[in-house]
């Protein structure tokens, strides 16, 4: 018989004969309630099992995690909190559960505890609630460019270039790992690999993104990327998904513009399409802030922090700006900002980030114009000769959340900033093409999804945002 999603039968207007529900038991009590959840939706259903007149085998097989069937009548439930409920005629076992041995046992468990079992925690209220909400805000990504007109284009994954310049990737190779070719040290030469030279996964699809722009105009990327960053922090993935709009004839303007549009078009698509999802998130933060010394509690609740961030322009502020606030901020030469303070054309470490935002303005910041020598070889440099057109936003709790810039459309202002960076022109021979034939002002921007998920799930490990995260100590699943 045909099934209905519970999260249709919680919505139901009125009372209905012979529905099926299929799920897992989050809980069977005195032998009589069933907690159903079927994912579709926050809330379990409650059944009622007519115990009298089911058979002891049967009732024994209904264990926290077994997948079950039941068929009954939706009535109006007189339990609290719940509008409807089913009386259960008909109960199906599909698959049994060890209730002994099932991990997501019905009660509160580590975070730690549940990442080691990704492949169940989506089980749990908590990361239900948290994979849907990630769900919703990739569709109101592609439902923002697709309705501006931006073509979604999929860039390679494996691929020779290393975009940000960074060297931060993971070698691709086809040949058998006992097999694979040695240079002259003795090191593997991964120059003979299967393509014939030197690939990669991708680090972003920002260099062949920019050549489909400066094509169709307006486009935008979703895809994987991945970095070999030995980075144990609770903000970055070895492997995670990056948005990458660029667009033919923005300048930096447009390009901050079109990113403070962006997020916020996002943040209330989720706000006005996953309510229920965010306010049992937003009710599990209060709990467990409840354990946190009060200076430690964030101001604003959850659902209060993103309508803060739609409603409020974001800040922008250049670097050389931001420095002068650090500067003064730290007159008595506090430890923490001694980094900053010392000179002018240092990156900002992720605590002068969060003071600018979090003590500072208190509102997404975007800070612009940064030194030269701190950012990638593409971004276009300024009239002083020392700054480039680059862009990071800021956000409470995250950090950086976008990098972005305006791009050297000038070909020999790039070449040369490639030849004292050492970039192989060569290589990069069809990036230069988009400065050879037909070049112009175009700029984008890299919004990390995770990020993005992180603030709007108030979650605080990015680890804790996507299914199966991958980290220097996760690579299990
Ligand atoms: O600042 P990034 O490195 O910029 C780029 O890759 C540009 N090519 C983007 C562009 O202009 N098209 O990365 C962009 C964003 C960061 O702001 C951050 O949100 C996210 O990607 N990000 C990460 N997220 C999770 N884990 C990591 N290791 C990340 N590294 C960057
Ligand atoms: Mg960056």
């Amino acid at each position: 018989m045909k099934h209905t999603k519970i999260k249709d039968l919680l919505c139901c207007t009125k009372p209905l004969t012979d529905v099926t529900a299929k799920g897992w038991v989050r809980t069977f009590r005195n032998n009589q309630f069933i907690a159903l959840n079927d994912g579709s939706c926050l809330n379990n259903i409650q059944c009622v099992v007519d115990f009298e007149n089911t058979p002891e085998e049967t009732l024994k097989r209904i264990t926290t995690g077994a997948a079950i069937s039941v068929t009954g009548d939706l009535v109006e439930s007189q339990g609290k909190g719940q509008k409807y409920e089913i009386q259960v005629k008909k109960i199906e076992i599909l698959g049994d559960s060890d209730a002994e041995k099932f991990p997501m046992q019905p009660k509160k468990h580590s975070l730690e505890f549940l990442r080691a079992n990704a492949h169940l925690r989506v089980r749990t209220n908590a990361f239900g609630a948290i994979m849907r909400v990630r769900s919703v805000l990739a569709y109101a990504v592609h439902k923002y460019f697709q309705d501006k007109g931006f073509v979604y284009v999929n860039t390679p994954v494996i691929t020779g270039a290393d975009a940000e310049g960074a060297g931060e990737m993971f070698q691709v190779t086809a040949l058998p790992l006992d097999n694979l070719p040695k240079n002259e040290t003795g090191g593997i030469d991964y120059k003979q690999d299967f393509f014939g030279k030197h690939t990669n996964l991708t680090v972003s699809g920002q260099l062949e993104g920019e050549t489909f722009a400066m094509a169709l105009g307006q486009i935008y990327t979703f895809g994987p990327t991945f970095r070999a960053e030995n980075s144990n922090t609770s903000r970055h993935l070895a492997e995670f998904w990056m948005i990458e709009p660029e667009v033919a004839f923005n300048d930096l303007d447009d390009n901050m513009d079109l990113a403070e549009d962006f997020i916020q078009y996002v943040v209330k698509y989720a706000l006005d399409n996953c309510t229920e999802d965010l306010q049992f998130l937003e009710q599990r933060l209060i709990e467990e802030e409840k354990n946190k010394p009060q200076a430690e509690r964030s101001e604003m609740a959850l659902i209060e922090k993103l309508k803060f961030v739609l409603e409020n322009n974001f800040k922008r502020v250049s670097y050389t700006e931001a420095i002068d606030i650090l500067k003064d901020s730290t007159p008595n030469k506090k430890k923490k900002f001694q980094y900053i303070i010392e000179e002018w054309g240092a990156d900002l470490q992720s605590e002068h980030e969060r003071f600018l935002v979090e003590k500072h303005f208190k509102c997404p910041v975007i800070l612009y114009d940064y030194p030269a020598n701190i950012k990638a070889f593409y971004m276009r440099l300024n009239e002083d000769q020392k700054t480039v057109r680059a862009m990071d936003i800021l956000f409470p709790g995250i950090g950086e959340i976008v990098g972005g810039s305006q791009r050297e459309e000038r070909y020999d202002v790039l070449v040369e900033k490639m030849r004292v960076l050492g970039i192989d022109e060569e290589e990069l021979w069809w990036y230069l093409d988009t400065r050879r034939f037909g070049t112009a002002v175009h700029s984008g921007f890299g919004l990390g999804f995770e990020r993005l998920v992180l603030f709007v799930t108030g979650m605080t490990n990015i680890r804790d945002v996507i299914p199966f995260p991958r980290t220097p100590q996760n690579a299990e699943f």
